[in-house]
């Protein structure tokens, strides 16, 4: 199966990736973090985005918050997919990273995901829908992610468990 690249624009952006990496395990598909700022380290930027495809990587998914250009200038040096999570880190709340990853030109899509967290999850579950179309395994996986209502069973808490 092809790998996913988790893509964080701060170190401050990657504790909102759990509930991608939590789904992307459910689904048992291979991921990589990466820490990479579209403003900050703009060329490794780009080279990261340029190798992706032959270095393996199916889909990218990027959070970041602000003005968020790193799904954009991932997208702008690729042809997989980018997924784009805003994250909440700013005065606005993450409606200036909503926008900034949604409003691509013509040509250079990012599929815009919810702010936070519930973004965060879709990532993982849309990164799973794009690798199943060449994967009959993940489609039942799906399948029985619909059937237990689009959630992935909860961690019993230490209190739940039987002894
Ligand atoms: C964005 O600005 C990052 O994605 C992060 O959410 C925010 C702060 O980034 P740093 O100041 O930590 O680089 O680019």
């Amino acid at each position: 199966m092809k790998r996913v690249a988790l893509v964080a624009g701060s170190q401050s952006d990657v504790p909102l990736l759990a509930e991608c990496r939590k789904h992307l395990e459910f689904f048992g598909i291979p991921y990589d973090e990466f820490v990479l700022s579209a403003h900050r380290n703009p060329e490794e930027t780009a080279d990261f985005a340029r190798s992706a495809e032959q270095a393996g990587y199916g889909v990218l998914i990027a959070a970041a918050g602000m003005a968020a250009a790193l799904p954009g200038v991932l997208a702008a040096h690729t042809i997989l997919p980018v997924i784009g999570v805003p994250v909440p880190s700013s005065d606005l709340h993450g409606l200036d990273s909503l926008l900034s990853i949604a409003q691509m030109p013509s040509g250079v899509p990012v599929a815009t995901m919810a702010i936070g967290k519930a973004g965060s999850a879709n990532a993982g579950v849309l990164a799973a829908q794009i690798l199943a179309l060449e994967e009959p395994t993940l489609r039942e996986k799906l399948y029985e992610f619909k059937q237990m209502g689009c959630k992935i069973p909860k961690e019993p808490l230490p209190f739940e468990r039987p002894g």
